[in-house]
């Protein structure tokens, strides 16, 4: 699957938590990593945690998506043959209070990119999208095709007017190569331990959350609830292993070199599993007790997504592998040698 010859790669937001999985996917595969990343929701030891399993310590440019200099002199001194676009703010509750803020680091971030990238004539792009962009689904599994756009909230919209922009480039210059990867909820952690999901303050993510449950640092999980037309009631997601979606993006640059043009894929398994799913494997899996609360529904969330991947094993040959159990036993090895993250 990773055969590209070897590369060099400017991963921005590469510091992050998607990011420094697919550094460590990136490295294994023999290619040479920037990260670019202003660690506003990250911290450099997390690339330490890539040396430990990689033996490999990616260079750090610590600079800002909003600094259009700072990009180009960053083009300009690393000659980068493609870039992986990671870097963003991801909060969809945070992303309501402040909406200006969302477009500004998102929207506004991502054309500077776009712009730095043009200057330096670099074209080959992976860009992390969302299922987000699909709203509320009228049909399941969601394949490629179904509407997007019709997205709850700013975090989503940024999503969907970032892949306006990216479609656009492509009509206008279709010399520029772009993978558009949207993500169903990447979960999980490095299996080596080393690396994982360290959020700030209060996780809004269900697995994260149900990690800092289980070492003790909130009582409860809080199930928002559980009379939805799903199995149990509860919400219904298309949970993958991060340690999988990092390798996609391996696929999606191979895809690119092979045959270039503009694609969008779903990474996702294909299966839907409740929240009372995931608490159950959870406990399972870390021995743990998970107490929970059900409360009432919250406003903006759906009942059940889930992605029809068969377009992504057609076309990139990338399937994720690993199951709920492995990806519950993941995060809890991260998060119990890594109580206050890195
Ligand atoms: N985690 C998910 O559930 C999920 C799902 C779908 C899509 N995504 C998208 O995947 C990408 C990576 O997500 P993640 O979970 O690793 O998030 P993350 O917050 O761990 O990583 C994002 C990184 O981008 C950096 N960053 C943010 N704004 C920046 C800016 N203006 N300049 C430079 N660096 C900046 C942050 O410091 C962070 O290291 C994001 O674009 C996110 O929207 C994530």
């Amino acid at each position: 699957m990773n055969d590209l010859s070897a590369n060099k790669i400017l991963v921005t937001g590469g510091a992050g938590y998607i990011g420094t999985h697919t550094c460590v996917e990136l490295i294994e595969a023999g290619h040479e990593v920037i990260v670019f990343d202003n660690l506003c929701n990250s911290k450099a030891e997390a690339l330490l945690g890539v040396e430990r399993i990689t033996g490999v310590r990616p260079e750090l440019v610590v600079a800002d998506l909003r600094d259009l200099p700072a990009l180009i002199e960053t083009f300009e001194k690393h000659e980068p043959d493609a870039v992986i676009h990671f870097a963003g703010l991801k909060a969809v509750g945070e992303s309501v209070n402040h909406p200006l803020r969302y477009f500004q680091n998102n929207v506004a971030g991502s054309i500077n990119l776009f712009e730095a990238m043009r200057k330096a004539n670099v074209k080959k792009l992976v860009f992390s999208s969302s299922c987000t962009v699909y709203g509320s689904p009228k049909t399941l599994p969601i394949d490629e095709n179904a509407p997007v756009g019709n997205t709850s909230n700013p975090y989503g919209h940024t999503k969907y007017m970032i892949e306006q922009i990216l479609r656009e480039l492509h009509q206008c210059n279709p010399d520029w190569n772009i993978s558009i990867l949207r993500y169903f909820n990447p979960v999980g952690a490095h299996a080596s331990g080393e690396i994982g999901e360290d959020p700030h303050g209060v996780p809004e993510n269900l697995m994260p959350y149900v990690c800092q449950v289980a070492v003790g640092k909130h009582d409860r999980v809080r199930v928002w609830g559980n009379d939805y037309d799903t199995p149990d009631g509860t919400g219904v997601r298309d949970y993958l292993h991060v340690s999988d979606l990092a390798t996609g993006h391996l696929s999606a640059l191979n895809k690119l070199d092979s045959n270039p043009g503009l694609m969008f894929h779903n990474l996702g398994t294909g299966n839907g599993y409740s929240v009372l799913d995931v608490i159950e494997a959870f406990r399972s899996a870390s021995g743990q007790d998970i107490n929970y609360e059900i409360m009432p529904r919250r406003p903006g969330d759906i009942a059940a997504v889930w992605a029809d991947t068969s377009l992504a094993e057609k076309e990139l040959g990338w399937k994720a592998e690993r199951g709920l159990e492995e990806m519950c036993r993941d995060a809890w090895s991260w998060q119990k040698n890594h109580l206050n993250g890195f």
